[in-house]
């Protein structure tokens, strides 16, 4: 005979918690690829993503993956699209008031950067969890924290029917980006932040038309800083500098594929322009959380920190975290090591760091910033026509866009 509880009242509701090992919240990059390491090393994982399946896979975001973000994607096993269709680039080039001039980054650093939307990397690992039969929770939405000090913390969310459920853990993985819970749940005291704003914006466009060019261009002019990027042999990407609160009305097709070539330009080369298929301004901020870890819950990814998409660095920092945590999860679950948990965050924010001065250097080098004193704007075209003309400045420059060995 099959006997069910009775449930009465809230406490019993609470009593009824579903257990896991590491409770993953949010299913961006961070905690996509975390679930799959961990899932690979026998470690049970529950992901709650608050948002649904289709628009986690339509939001369009960067898509320069480091030699080290690569090799991670190849350890989760979910690479066979990104080895087929990623496109390997050598180089790019920096186009300073219409000069252009390519920067040879695997002669420079022996490493190269891969061409692969993070959308489809996100895609990917979706597939891979669902084959996996492993569980995540679209329509998910953590909204708090229980015993977060102790040895097994729950996470209280609303699932799709919006009931209250509570998932309890050995590990709690903050992957929930820059607007999600798991930071907020640190007190105050326990943390420490730092910021930057800036003042403009982009305005980024994904066209149905042949990039017209073979590596990326990053350009400072001017009217502003824009970016030549793609997604395929068909797609291209670009981006504008805009002011931060620009209305995107303001923006026709004619106007901003005018501005681009404006901005892009250099003699004999011309931009093609195509139909436009999606357009969006970002904002641009720089921001750090320390440490990244608090009891049994651990940050990773945008949820500790974020930088100004300029560097290319915001993915492949969320997979670098991941990429240290995962073994460092996987040690201390199986009564190893508890030491590589402890130094996580340290060993993150390594990285983090350097990869904050990379992205506020680019961003500061080659946008033009309304604010600027005469003196800095001096500044900036020195530093700009030493990047162009030195090789000791465009390996320096190269070293960090490559990205630093990982787990070192
Ligand atoms: N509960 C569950 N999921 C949540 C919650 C919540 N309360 N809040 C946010 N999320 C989800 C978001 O819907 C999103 O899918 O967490 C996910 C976080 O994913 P990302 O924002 O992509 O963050 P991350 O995985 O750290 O990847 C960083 O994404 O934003 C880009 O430029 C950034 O390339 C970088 C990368
Ligand atoms: C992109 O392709 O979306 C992209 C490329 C390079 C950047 C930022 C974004 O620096």
């Amino acid at each position: 005979m099959q006997t069910r509880p009775i449930r009465t009242g809230p406490a019993l509701t609470e009593m009824a918690a579903e257990r896991t090992e590491v409770a993953i919240v949010g299913a961006g990059p961070a905690g996509l690829v975390l679930g799959r390491l961990l899932h690979r090393h026998g470690i049970e994982t529950v992901i709650l993503e608050a948002r649904d399946r289709d628009y986690v896979e339509g939001r369009i975001r960067a898509g320069v993956l480091e030699q080290g973000t690569v090799d991670v994607l190849h350890e989760t096993g979910v690479c066979g699209r990104l080895d087929r269709e990623g496109l390997v680039h050598d180089g790019i080039y920096f186009n300073v008031d219409g000069d252009r001039q390519h920067i040879p980054m695997a002669t420079l650093t022996g490493s190269a950067v891969t061409i692969y939307g993070q959308t489809e990397v996100v895609s990917d690992l979706i597939e891979a969890r669902i084959d996996d039969g492993a569980p995540l929770r679209f329509e998910s939405r953590a909204t708090g924290f229980d015993d977060l000090n102790g040895d097994a913390p729950v996470v209280r969310y609303i699932d799709a029917d919006g009931r209250e459920r509570r998932l309890q853990a050995r590990f709690v993985a903050g992957c929930d980006g820059f607007h999600g819970v798991c930071r907020a749940a640190v007190p105050e005291h326990a943390l420490q932040t730092w910021t930057r704003e800036y003042p403009f914006a982009w305005l980024g466009i994904l066209a149905d038309v042949a990039p017209s060019t073979d590596e990326l261009i990053y350009a400072h002019h001017e009217s502003g800083f824009a970016l030549h990027s793609m997604r395929s042999p068909q797609v291209s990407r670009l981006y504008l500098q805009v002011a931060p609160d620009e209305p995107l009305e303001r923006w026709p097709e004619d106007r901003i594929w005018e501005e681009l070539a404006v901005r892009l330009g250099t003699t004999g080369w011309t931009l093609r322009s195509g139909p436009i298929v999606e357009r969006s301004v970002t904002p641009m901020r720089s921001f750090v959380a320390a440490p990244m870890r608090h009891g049994s819950l651990l940050l990773a990814g945008d949820a500790a920190h974020i930088v100004p998409p300029t560097g290319a660095k915001g993915l492949n920092l969320a997979v670098a975290d991941v990429a240290v945590l995962a073994p460092a999860l996987v040690d201390c679950l199986r009564g190893r090591d508890p030491g590589a948990l402890l130094r996580y965050s340290d060993r993150c924010l390594e990285r983090v760091w350097r990869a904050q001065h990379f992205s506020w250097w680019m961003t500061t080098m080659l946008h033009v910033d309304p604010e600027m004193s005469p003196y800095d704007r001096q500044l900036q075209r020195s530093q700009l026509r030493y990047v162009m003309s030195s090789r000791a400045a465009q390996t320096s420059l190269a070293e960090n866009y490559v990205g630093l060995p990982l787990r070192t």
